[in-house]
């Protein structure tokens, strides 16, 4: 058997970054709207850097207008994910691209996306929740209108808040006020940090947003002091390595600092982000990994209890989910 065969947890994926390129471009087909400036030749999706790649991403994002899209964007994500072994997901879903962050609108994607991610679970057995998700570069005054969805919605599906969005507008502190009212409702948290953002971004978000884990956070190992932190206090790292080569951050695999920052203590999971943008999947990760820096089965069992202990879902779906990791 393969690293790649095991079950595996997920806890970074943004939904839309997750749709094929042949299914947006069957909803641009059917709409009517003509997106060929997003595709290369071969059909994948054509960006050149960081900022460009959010460009893209909305663009892709703007032929999914109604809670059926996203119906059929969550069957179409879900059964991507269970091909590739994931047993537990959990999902950035924007209010923003759901009805413009007004809750009515909201909770009526939100009911089509459960309803399918239900069935889903029980013909492909793929567990998902969802962590609603500000957009950073949308600003402030947004960001309260998406936590108001979150705290609407908040409950045993809708298990946290995280942002994401151009890590390069404003600090992670401008959004204080929509991190605050999450948690109030009982939301757990995490943001964007440590991506595009140098080891501050990250400071910033545990003493500002009072995040208890961070999506990706990778940069924090240029700062040693803060290596030592985020171990000592177990703050869990969402992990993205595709991601991050495709994106620049590194050259290539083993420059990657996901193996030093385990090695320091730092609680380190593996994700995909946007998996079709960075021609990735969750098995392509667990090879790449295993090439890179040696892993074997062992240190993939461990990284997926990591994850599960991180993830945000109540404690009876995390014992269901331990059990589907026990069946390999
Ligand atoms: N939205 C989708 N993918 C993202 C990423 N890698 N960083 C920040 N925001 C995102
Ligand atoms: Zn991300």
């Amino acid at each position: 058997m393969s690293v790649s065969d095991l079950p595996k947890v997920e806890l970074h994926l943004h939904f839309e970054g997750a749709a094929p390129p042949e299914f947006i471009r069957q909803l641009a087909f059917e709409k009517k709207i003509d997106l060929s400036r997003i595709f290369a030749p071969d059909g994948s999706y054509a960006f050149e850097n960081f900022v460009h790649f959010l460009q893209v991403y909305e663009a892709a994002t703007s032929v999914l207008q109604t809670p059926e899209d996203f119906a059929r964007l969550t069957r179409a994500v879900l059964e991507e994910s269970a091909t590739n072994g994931v047993v537990y997901t959990e999902t950035f879903l924007s209010p923003d691209f759901c009805g413009g962050g007004e809750v009515a609108a909201w909770r009526e994607y939100l009911h089509a996306i459960r309803e399918t991610a239900d069935r889903a679970e029980a013909d492909l057995g793929i567990v998902m929740r969802g962590i609603v998700t500000p957009v950073r570069h949308f600003g402030p005054q947004q960001a309260r209108r998406t936590a108001l969805c979150a705290a609407e919605t908040a409950g045993d599906w809708i298990v946290g808040l995280g942002m994401g969005g151009d890590e390069g507008k404003g600090k992670q502190g401008d959004f204080a006020y929509a991190f605050d009212m999450a948690r109030e409702a009982g939301l757990r948290l995490t943001t964007h940090a440590g991506e595009f953002g140098g080891p501050d971004s990250v400071r910033d978000a545990i003493r500002d947003l009072r995040v208890e884990r961070i999506g990706h956070g990778v940069r924090a190992i240029e700062d040693p002091a803060l290596v030592e932190e985020l171990a000592a206090r177990k703050i869990t790292l969402e992990v993205c390595p595709g991601s991050n080569v495709v994106l620049g951050l590194y050259p290539d695999m083993p420059s990657h600092p996901i193996a030093r920052l385990r090695d320091a203590g730092v609680p380190v999971t593996v994700s995909t982000d946007d998996p079709p943008f960075f021609h990735t999947t969750m098995r392509r990760e667990y090879d790449m990994l295993a090439a890179a820096f040696g892993w074997e089965e062992d240190d993939f069992l461990a990284l997926n209890q990591t994850a599960l202990a991180a993830a945000f879902c109540d404690e009876d779906t995390r014992a269901r989910v331990k059990t589907k990791l026990e069946k390999t």
